[in-house]
């Protein structure tokens, strides 16, 4: 058996969409594609799981376990260490899975792909390596008010370590960027502009583009945080037009552990390596007197030390092939479709009871909802979900910044879709709601 095509044997799921005579797509099956989820039949305190915590982790489907299951079971085994033939599958392997997100992306090859754990590791390992390599004394990093913690503190540590400035980027009444700020902000001293691409917290899809075109003109990298836009919506670094993009497999149908960072390759071979040790280098030699040197391995495994997540991924890359079945366009069509009818939903039941946080527009905002019920602790609102069954986040939600800018002391409730929710599930998520009022204010 050629090895390349050891991931395509996987079972594949039926296509989960729906077509008009002519075969154009009009929705996703969301019936069939549940199927694929067997945690979703699962019980919670004797009552359905409706899951809405996909902003902090994604459920697998089966496509994605017995991919896992197999990998052990049949291929196991160190990559590039081996001639031996489990040694070289596993190789092909998890080269392959390297493929496999560089063209899910469009990025220009494995080259441009480098695995590391999570989005957090893949922001530090840019912090520290091109941060290192081209900061100093008085140059300036912007991020913006609504990041992720993982987008923040690396930057603000980068900033203390070099004696740069770092810059701030407030939003709008609107909970969008401010991008006159941003403008402002932007001068020949800008080295970095790091930002998400999808609010954790707001929802708030940021015009990365622009942003990019903008920084660009001052010669700024531009480095995006796409943890919650890349499982949600079509992927083009290149129109984008950034240099970096980290996001996580877990978030998008894949295992934990395993993350990407894309970058371009002309910056990857400029900068020097984050960890040091084993694969990551072509050769290393030593003297008795103490002293060695060592020349980097190729693009990416010179970013890849030690022995990876191999099994992590493989699962991201038949996470990917699921995704693609379903096509990322639809996927985002059937969370805005969700979002809003959860809007509507919101404002018509309780309208006067609850305080969404995010932007008006359906158009720029991703399938999270950040609510508060009046005179309501949000840990309170979500255990309270938790009886009738339903996971949402409560809190900061890694976002502390954000909430004191919005002055919210205790953050806030967060409901956050994807392929497998349904308006059913809205609609009982608004029932549950309308109960929980009805006893607190009883
Ligand atoms: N970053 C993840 C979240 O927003 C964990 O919940």
């Amino acid at each position: 058996m050629n090895s390349y095509d050891i991931i395509y044997i996987f079972p594949k799921t039926t296509l989960p969409l729906q077509c008009n005579n002519s075969g154009v797509i009009m929705s996703l099956n969301i019936k069939e594609i549940r199927k694929d989820f067997p945690i979703l039949s699962r019980k919670i305190r004797g009552k359905r799981l409706v899951y809405f915590d996909n902003a902090a982790t994604s459920q697998k489907p089966i496509q994605v376990i017995n991919a896992i299951k197999r990998f052990y079971e049949e291929f196991n085994a160190n990559i590039h260490r081996g001639l031996h033939t489990l040694s070289q599958e596993s190789s092909e392997l998890y080269e392959t899975a390297h493929d496999i997100v560089a063209e899910f992306i469009n990025a220009s090859g494995r080259e441009e792909v480098v695995f590391v754990r999570n989005t957090s590791e893949a922001l530090n390992l840019v912090a520290m390596t091109l941060g290192f390599h081209t900061l100093s004394k008085g140059d300036e990093i912007i991020i913006s008010i609504m990041e992720h913690h993982s987008n923040i503190l690396p930057w603000s540590n980068l900033a203390k370590r070099v004696g740069a400035k770092l810059k701030i980027i407030d939003i709008t009444p609107n909970y969008m960027l401010n991008m006159e700020m941003l403008e402002e902000a932007l001068s020949e001293k800008t080295k970095i502009v790091a930002i998400t691409h999808m609010s954790n917290v707001l929802g708030t899809i940021n015009d990365i583009k622009r942003i990019s075109k903008i920084a660009h003109e001052y010669d700024a990298f531009v480095v995006v945080d796409g943890a919650q836009s890349v499982p949600h919506m079509p992927i083009d670094v290149k129109d984008l037009g950034i240099d970096f993009l980290a996001f996580s497999g877990h978030k998008m149908l894949g295992p934990t552990g395993i993350g990407v960072l894309y970058a371009k390759k002309e910056i990857l071979e400029d900068i020097p390596p984050f960890l040091l040790g084993g694969d990551m280098i072509r050769e290393v030699h030593c003297d008795l007197e103490g002293n060695c040197w060592a020349k980097w391995n190729d693009l990416p495994w010179k970013f890849e030390a030690g022995t990876p997540n191999i099994v992590g991924g493989v699962g991201l890359a038949e996470a990917i092939k699921y995704l693609k079945r379903i096509g990322m366009n639809n996927v985002r069509n059937h969370e805005m479709d969700l979002t809003g009818y959860a809007l509507q939903r919101l404002n018509e039941e309780i309208g006067d009871q609850i305080i969404i946080y995010g932007p008006k527009e359906i158009e720029v905002r991703g399938g999270i909802i950040a609510f508060n019920l009046v005179n309501m602790d949000p840990h309170v609102v979500a255990l309270y979900l938790d009886e009738y069954g339903i996971a949402v986040r409560s809190g900061f939600h890694c976002a502390q910044p954000l909430h004191e800018r919005l002055n919210l002391k205790n953050g806030s409730v967060r409901a956050s879709f994807y392929i497998y929710n349904t308006h059913d599930e809205i609609d009982y998520f608004v029932n549950a709601l309308k109960e929980i009022l009805r006893k607190q204010n009883s």
